[in-house]
Order: C-alpha cells, then structure tokens, then sequence
C-alpha cells in the first residue's frame, strides 16, 4: 500500500523540512514553508518520462553533434537566444500576467509554418487560443493545440505527434498524478520541469516553458527550476508603456546580456530594431537636465536618454531616487561630484530616470548620468547632439570602457556630432573613419569645464 508522509517545502527555494520552520535556513526568507502530502508508491522513484539506459561513454566515443540552430523567425528573439532554439533545449520564460508571454509563444509557433509544433495550454481553452490566433492574424497548419495539464497525457500526445518544437503554458499549471501535491507546487514543478527536460534532450526537441513570476519579480516556484532549464529569458515592461523588453538571466548558449525590444500593439508583439531612435526623445528643444548615454547591451549598442532632476530638497533629508539605474551608484556618483569637484549637492533631491523603462547596468553610463545632474543643478540645457560614454571612478576620474569604438559607431551612424570618452580610451582607436567629434576627458572637472564653461 501507498505509504505517505507530510513534508515542508519552502516555495522560494525548494528547500526541504520535515517539519515546518519560520524562517528557510536556505534562502533566508521567511514564512515560505508550505506542507506537502508525498505518496510513496513504488513508481515514485522513476520520473514520469522514464527514459531509456544510458551507460557511461568515453568522450572520444561520443559522437558530436552539430549544435542545430533554429530560428523563430523573430530576429529580436533569435538573437536573443545567440542565434535561434538549440535543438533539445528548454527554455523558460518568466514574466508578469499579461505582458505578453502567451502572445510571444503563440507568435513563434505560428510564424514557424514549416515545423510541426504543439501548443500546450493549461490556462486558456483551445477556442480562446484561437482567438487570438486571428488578433495577431497568423495561420500555421503545422500548429497543434492541445488544452491539458496532465503531464503523463502530454508525454502520450508528445510521442504520437512527434512535433518539432514543444510549447507549454505554463509550467506551474501542469502536474504529474505521481505526486499527490496540486499543481504549482514546488515538488510538482521540480518534477514537471525534470521530465519535460527529459523529454526534451532525448527526443532532441526544444521546450519552450512559460512560468509565473512571484510579487517581487522572481520565478515562481523553486530555483531549481532556473538550474534546470538551458536559458531564462524575463519579459518585463511597465504596462503603462508599450515596450516589452526580453532579456536573458541565463544562457547556456549565448551571452546573457542580451536585451530584445517589442512593442505590443493591436495585432501582438512587433519587434523594435532600431531602440535606439525610439529611447530618445524626438523633440529639437534641449532641456536640461537630458542627456544620452552610449551603452552597450550584450552586443549590440543602445543610445539611451538619462534625465535627472535637481532640486532643492523639500524636506530635511534631501531623497536620491533613480528608475533603472543603481540607487547606490547614483549615490557614489553624487558624493564624487561633491567631493572632487566642489558641486554642492548634498541638500539637493536628485530624481534619475531612464527612459523607456529600460534598466542599465553599463558602467558607461556614469560619465551621462554625472552630466545630467549637472545640467540640471546648472539649469543649463547640453545640446541633443552630444552623447557620453565613460566610466567614472572614486577619485574623479573618467576611465575607460569597453567597445568604445562600437558606442562611436552606432553614435555616429544615428547623426550625432560629438562624444564623450575617456582618455584613457584612446590607444588604438583609429578616429579617422568617423564623422563625429570624439572629445576625450580625464576628469569630471574637466568635462565640466569642456560643457559649460563657454557658455
Ligand atoms: P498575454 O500574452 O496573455 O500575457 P501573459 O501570457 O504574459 O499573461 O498578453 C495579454 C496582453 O496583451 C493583454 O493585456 C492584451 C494584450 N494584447 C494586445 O494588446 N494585443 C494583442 O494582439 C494581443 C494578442 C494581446
Ligand atoms: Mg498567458
């Protein structure tokens, strides 16, 4: 007879107690632990995809595979991924409800016209998929949709259909009838996720996971689930904005600095190619307080607009508040300007935005963010043709970047007449195939000096 016993997971990390406990001695957070009912049968140790034997090989024996690449036949997201879908891998993507995710994955099956492909739904009837498969106006005949969460019923329908990609929405609606816990628990999703993975390296065809993100951002369910996947992509995106940015957290086959821009419109999602002339602002007035950082994200460069504002501070304790840059290193900026350079700005609010809802982790954005705050404290406006790349240290100095010849490039390419770089930057860089003024600093005063001072 069955034999079950209860057990405590914790839902942030998938940790394990036999008895509940206040705070997960694992991932530090509190109130996380859930009971589970595990059955112990004697199927219980084989997954739910049994596979067949695997005996141990030389390496000179394996035979190597050519690492077949398909596209999705959306550029942003082909390279996004380093190059298109490796057969046999899976991949999870993770986002907020309603960004778009289902949208995406039903844009990918249906644009892939030439493959067999099942869409998996655990959230929606197949009549509502349907639906809006004619919002977003594509056909595929190759497409199957199947409404079911039963992961045994999917490996069945998996091994008649033979499709060449795999789709599934979403992981934390399936389960296993191993396993006695409900769906989106985390011993179900570790268990679902281990199979399909399975699955998906055996018969050499790509998952594509969808799964929930909790109220702070994170993946639902356990960590595991992102150790065990090949690539996490996250679509984020303020509701409010029509840009949808795909990045990737984990890539094991690409970069993960990857960033890929979609616009969601009435007829789905349609990839930006050009982000930079949709991250500045096309207005001919200079304002204050606006300038545009050269950046870099995974390979391709990004012109973004960095605004601040300075003010005097309304209440006792001045605020430094920034959107999509570091607080703290706005902070460490703020202290360099005041300390090396002599800017009071210790009893000035200082709000910092990126625009588009973009979030930047480039270092050279430091030397754009510093101009910005001086514009604005100044309420001197910097010309729209002027853009910045540079990295700034503790003593004041602008330092060197990476790939600064493909930030003037890409500035140069977009019509602006001169940059900002480091001196330090300039060995080796051969100037002379560009158009645009490259003016080198060494010091924060001495672009504060170069901006203003003739003015
Ligand atoms: P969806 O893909 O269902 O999000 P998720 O699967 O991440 O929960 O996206 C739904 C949102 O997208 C919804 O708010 C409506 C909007 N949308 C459009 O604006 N245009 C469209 O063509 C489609 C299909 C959806
Ligand atoms: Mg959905």
């Amino acid at each position: 007879m069955a034999k079950s016993k209860s057990v405590y997971f914790c839902q942030n990390c998938g940790a394990e107690s036999a008895k509940w406990i206040g705070k997960c001695p694992s991932c530090g957070e509190w109130n996380t632990y859930i009971e589970q009912i595990i059955t112990k049968s004697s199927k219980q140790t084989q997954l739910s995809y049994a596979s067949e034997k695997q005996v141990p090989q030389k390496m000179s024996e394996i035979q190597s595979r050519k690492e077949g690449r398909i596209s999705t036949r959306i550029i942003e997201l082909d390279r996004i991924l380093g190059g298109g879908l490796v057969s046999g891998s899976m991949i999870l993507i993770g986002g907020e409800p309603g960004i778009g995710k289902s949208t995406l994955a039903l844009q990918v099956a249906l644009k892939l016209d030439h493959l067999k492909i099942l869409y998996i739904s655990g959230e929606e009837s197949p009549q509502q998929i349907k639906m809006r498969a004619e919002r977003i106006n594509l056909k595929n005949d190759n497409c199957y949709i199947l409404s079911e969460t039963l992961l045994e019923n999917i490996f069945t329908h998996s091994l008649n259909l033979e499709p060449d990609l795999l789709i599934i929405d979403s992981i934390q609606t399936l389960y296993s009838d191993k396993l006695e816990s409900s769906a989106g628990t985390v011993s179900q999703i570790r268990e679902t996720a281990a199979s399909l993975l399975k699955f998906a390296k055996e018969k050499n065809v790509p998952v594509f996971l969808i799964g929930h993100i909790t109220k702070d951002g994170t993946l639902a369910g356990p960590k595991v689930l992102e150790h065990i996947v090949d690539t996490v992509l996250q679509f984020e995106g303020d509701h409010n904005h029509m840009y949808r940015i795909l990045r990737t957290t984990k890539n094991r086959f690409g970069s993960t600095s990857e960033l890929g821009i979609f616009e969601m419109g009435s007829k789905g999602l349609r990839e930006v190619s050009n982000p930079s002339e949709i991250l500045i602002t096309q207005s001919d007035e200079n304002l204050s307080g606006t300038t545009i950082a050269a950046t870099i994200n995974g390979v391709r460069p990004l012109l973004i607009e960095i605004q601040a504002l300075v003010s005097s501070a309304a209440y006792g304790t001045p605020q430094r508040s920034s959107t999509g840059f570091d607080n703290r290193r706005l902070g460490m900026l703020l202290a360099v300007l005041e300390k090396r350079a002599g800017f009071r700005l210790a009893q000035k609010d200082v709000f910092l935005n990126i625009a588009g809802g973009i979030k930047v982790d480039d270092p050279a954005t430091d030397l754009s963010v510093i101009a910005s705050v001086l514009s604005s404290n100044l309420d001197l406006p910097i010309e729209k043709n002027i853009c910045f790349a540079g990295e700034v240290g503790l003593t004041g100095e602008i330092r060197p970047v990476t790939r600064v010849e493909q930030r003037i490039s890409e500035a140069d390419k977009l019509g602006f007449k001169k940059i900002y770089i480091s001196k330090y930057n300039s060995k080796g860089l051969d100037t002379s195939k560009f158009k645009i003024e490259i003016v080198k600093v060494s010091k924060v005063e001495e672009l504060f000096r170069s901006l203003f001072k003739k003015n």
